[in-house]
């Protein structure tokens, strides 16, 4: 499991927080983080970590979000595909709820 950290020291927002925005509420850009989080509503500084964030899906594979959104645009309808194509949420797990939520809204 990553180890949760401060994203946002002006807004107090930490890494599960932002992720959790992504798997529960389909956050996808930066203002939706900053809608639902309020993370990145202060100096800024935060945002670029904020974006790279959100376009990763799978840390233990380093898969992006984009190879994620591209393999269900290509006919991965199951979390056991989108690990085939890509190899996300084949090592510790931790990121298949975030590819059902992709799988589920296509984005
Ligand atoms: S550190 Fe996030 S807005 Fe300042
Ligand atoms: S983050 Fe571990 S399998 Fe995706």
């Amino acid at each position: 499991m990553a180890e949760n950290r401060i994203v946002c020291t002006c807004m107090d927002v930490d890494y599960h927080t932002i992720r959790k925005a992504m798997v529960e509420h389909t956050a996808r850009t930066v203002e939706e983080i900053q809608e639902i989080t309020g993370a990145g509503m202060g100096c800024g500084c935060c945002i670029p970590e904020i974006e790279e964030i959100l376009a990763s899906v799978c840390g233990c594979t380093g898969t992006s979000l984009k190879e994620v959104v591209d393999a269900v645009n290509a006919g991965a309808t199951t979390v056991e595909a989108v690990g085939e194509q890509t190899k996300a949420g084949t090592d510790c797990g931790r990121c298949k709820k975030l590819i059902e939520n992709i799988i589920k809204n296509k984005r």
